[in-house]
């Protein structure tokens, strides 16, 4: 039997993304502003987070990205599943992500990203697992460190459950 204890409360979650909003908005020149959020984990932070941000012209992107399959940590294999629609080049861009664990995904993207020759490029985690790094990876924006934990909710899953929960919770087995 597993069971679900709330690590990060539906409120705090909230609260903390009005601030990286309105920090990236400080830190944005005021032009377009693509947010690629990482399929599927990333969408229901990047909707939050799209909505904190107070400007006309953020634009919202998608990419699908095939790591973990069904297991609790990391294959260490990174597919590029759907692209973007757009070209970015010249753009500011923030990938959006729903947790930062060992950093094989993103330094993968952020190669990729760079070949695409944005303005800027940024990285926005909701969730941050330092312990786990095995890849180095700079991000400009973290919600919450966590410690090391598989934790699902607010857009996380575990073999594609619990996404849906509003909390951000443990889930112990
Ligand atoms: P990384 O490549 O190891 O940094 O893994 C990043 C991806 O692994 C995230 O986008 C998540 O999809 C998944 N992941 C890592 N830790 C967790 C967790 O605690 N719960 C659910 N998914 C996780
Ligand atoms: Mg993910």
């Amino acid at each position: 039997m597993s069971s679900l204890r709330v690590l990060i409360s539906e409120a705090q979650i909230q609260a903390r993304i009005a601030e990286m909003g309105a920090q990236i908005a400080k830190e944005s020149s005021g032009g377009p502003l693509y947010l690629v959020g990482i399929l599927k984990g990333a969408c229901i932070f990047l909707s939050d987070l799209a909505r904190a941000i107070p400007s006309p012209s953020v634009r919202l992107e998608f990419i699908g990205i095939s790591s973990y399959g069904k297991g609790k940590s990391t294959s260490g294999e990174v597919k590029l599943t759907k692209d973007l629609d757009t070209m970015v080049e010249g753009c500011d861009v923030i990938v959006v992500e729903d947790i930062v664990d060992s950093g094989v995904t993103l330094s993968y993207l952020v190669q990729i990203f760079r070949q695409r020759n944005p303005k800027s490029l940024r990285i926005a985690t909701l969730l941050d697992k330092p312990e786990r790094r095995m890849r180095p990876v700079h991000v400009d924006y973290v919600g919450f460190k966590i410690p090391d934990e598989f934790v699902v909710g607010y857009g996380l899953d575990f073999a594609e459950d619990y996404r849906n929960l509003k909390d951000v919770c443990v889930l112990q087995e």
